[in-house]
């Protein structure tokens, strides 16, 4: 019996890293995964949703998949066919799944879902971040009725950019809505991410679990395993079950608060995070702490967590 169980509406773009979150959401018995909303970013919407409800039909479960933005707030949409192919999730070939999507866009279903909870629901966020923020333009007030938001995005440094990684570039506008907003803010940057690569002995590990899931994720993982990784990483990074696993383990990493903010100016800094590390500015009134970082990552208990989950959706 787990001893705390938190509910969540994760927010993405599946996206490869993305179906790890998920899978790590649905199989861990301290998730109680009540949809998984969907946005475009590594794909278009049409594909990101297929490839959700490709999922649902692999671990036969029935959770609502809900469409939102298929482009940004404000830019044109860019997606990352050299990292997940064409379809968003290359590796295990596509189907037409039996499952169908939840007929309401994705921002009135986080609204109606939020306003008629007891504000114990946590948001994760593992793609641009443009439903969350329409969703709360559109009704501020569920600001108060998120237990907390937990994303996969920025860091000190960039992945598509040499300032900018991914979720944030894609939609900068967004994430800014997103980060000035008063809810509790969980962050899962390049710094912390880049640490759970897919290394050789895991993925052995995984062609292990014999089992109609376990030989879907080694497909679409040997797909992915050729995405670009710089010399120094033994291995794709599974990014997106980071803030699933914090969620589930808050030790899984360590933590510290800064002030972050985003960059939305056209330009080379374009979707950079700023996090004030050092606080050293006494001349000028640096705003308080706003974001929890996760910073170093328990690498054992991330992937016990997330085969473990693997293993228990059969
Ligand atoms: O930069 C990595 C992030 O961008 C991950 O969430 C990946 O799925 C893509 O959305
Ligand atoms: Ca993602």
């Amino acid at each position: 019996m787990a001893d705390h169980v938190e509910k969540v509406i994760y927010d993405g773009d599946p996206g490869h890293d993305d179906v790890m979150a998920i899978v790590m959401a649905a199989g861990d018995p301290h998730i109680d995964l009540l949809a998984v909303t969907t946005v475009a970013g590594n794909t278009t919407l049409e594909n990101a949703t297929r490839n959700a409800l490709m999922l649902m039909d692999v671990m036969d479960l029935d959770i609502p998949v809900v469409p939102g933005c298929a482009k940004p707030l404000l830019r044109k949409l860019h997606t990352a066919p050299q990292v997940h192919g064409e379809g968003g999730l290359d590796g295990a070939g596509y189907w037409e799944p039996k499952r169908k999507p939840v007929n309401e866009h994705a921002a009135d279903f986080l609204i109606r879902t939020l306003m008629e909870s007891d504000g114990d629901i946590n948001v994760v966020t593992a793609g641009p971040m443009t439903n969350l923020a329409l969703a709360m333009i559109r009704e501020p007030r569920i600001c108060d009725k998120i237990k907390q938001i937990l994303f996969m995005g920025g860091g000190r440094y960039g992945n598509i950019t040499g300032a900018a990684e991914f979720n944030i570039w894609v939609d900068a506008e967004a994430a800014k809505v997103v980060f000035d907003s008063p809810c509790k803010k969980v962050m899962c940057g390049l710094d912390l991410t880049y640490q759970a690569c897919l290394t050789e002995e895991v993925y052995k590990k995984i062609a292990g679990i014999d089992t109609k899931l376990g030989h879907f994720l080694y497909d679409i993982l040997g797909f992915f395993s050729h995405a670009p990784v710089t010399k120094e990483e033994p291995g794709p990074a599974i990014n997106d079950p980071c803030p699933v696993a914090y969620l589930i383990d808050p030790k899984v990493f360590t933590t510290n608060d800064y002030y972050v903010d985003v960059m939305t100016a056209p330009g080379i800094t374009y979707g950079m995070t700023v996090l004030d590390y050092y606080r050293l500015n006494p001349w000028e009134e640096i705003p308080a702490p706003n974001v929890t970082v996760g910073e170093k990552l328990d690498f054992d208990r991330f992937w016990e967590i997330m085969l473990n989950a693997i293993k228990a959706l059969g």
